[in-house]
């Protein structure tokens, strides 16, 4: 496969606990290349965002980690979720399933999740040294025991997928989106992001800590992740990961 920034190389494993921890391990050991990538069959301690477990039915899914390391200030982290949930996007859209993205690190299909992401970053000074990406996404499982609105590619499909070839292309799809970080065009990443986010521009109800409940319209994404909300009284707040609750 030819690839513009990272080189084809993938360790494929059985059975780890995590490919991210499994990628940190073996980064300890040696520095690899951009685009080195874990793909694993299963996982048994798969880690979500906030601390969360990711479940996977082993053999039915993907689920990976790869390694860059990205030429990027600590204050634009934010962007490096935007170009993996780009990727996401764009490979769920090549095999005719339309995504949205739900701030921060949600893909949906349908209103429900299909692919979530974990990002893990080493940062020296104020650059990011080297990061993790990792992604999970539902393919095959058909069964969640999961009490959230969840989702595959073949329950929405109908039929079974590959894992080979989403993985293969939804790699090519995150080298190809890494193009605009490495060349910094940042307002091009946010502009993408922004036209496929989830209740963008849209008044809908949300519930903050500060605020209790509320109805808001997002109208931004700062440079570091916030995300930018107006009020119906006009008052426009920043919100951080976590500290708002989509109704
Ligand atoms: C989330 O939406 O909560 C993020 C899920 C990220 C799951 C993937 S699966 C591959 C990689 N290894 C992990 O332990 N987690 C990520």
């Amino acid at each position: 496969m030819k690839l513009k920034h990272f080189n084809d190389s993938v360790l494929k494993v059985n059975q780890t606990l995590s490919t991210n921890d499994l990628m940190w391990e073996l980064l300890a050991t040696k520095p690899y290349g951009n685009g080195f990538t874990v793909v694993a069959q299963a996982q048994t301690k798969g880690k979500g965002q906030t601390g969360n477990e990711w479940v996977a039915e082993p053999g039915k899914n993907l689920t990976c980690s790869l390694a860059f390391k990205p030429n990027l200030s600590s204050q634009k982290l934010f962007y490096l979720n935007m170009l993996v949930a780009l990727a996401i996007k764009k490979t769920l859209a090549d095999f005719n399933l339309d995504a949205v993205i739900k701030w921060p690190n949600d893909i949906l299909v349908d209103g429900k999740k299909i692919a979530g992401i974990l990002i893990e970053n080493q940062i020296q000074g104020r650059i990011i040294s080297q990061t993790v990406v990792g992604i999970g996404l539902n393919i095959n499982q058909t069964n969640f025991e999961l009490n959230r609105p969840i989702t595959s590619m073949a329950i929405e499909l109908g039929k079974e997928m590959s894992p080979e070839k989403i993985f293969s292309t939804l790699y090519k799809q995150v080298d190809a989106f890494y193009d605009l970080l490495e060349n910094q065009h940042f307002h091009t990443l946010k502009k993408l992001y922004t036209n496929q986010l989830y209740r963008m521009d849209t008044w809908a109800e949300y519930a903050a800590d500060n605020l209790g409940r509320f109805t808001g319209k997002i109208i931004d994404i700062d440079d570091s992740g916030k995300l930018v909300v107006d009020t119906i009284d006009r008052t426009q707040y920043k919100f951080d990961l976590q500290t708002i609750r989509f109704l």
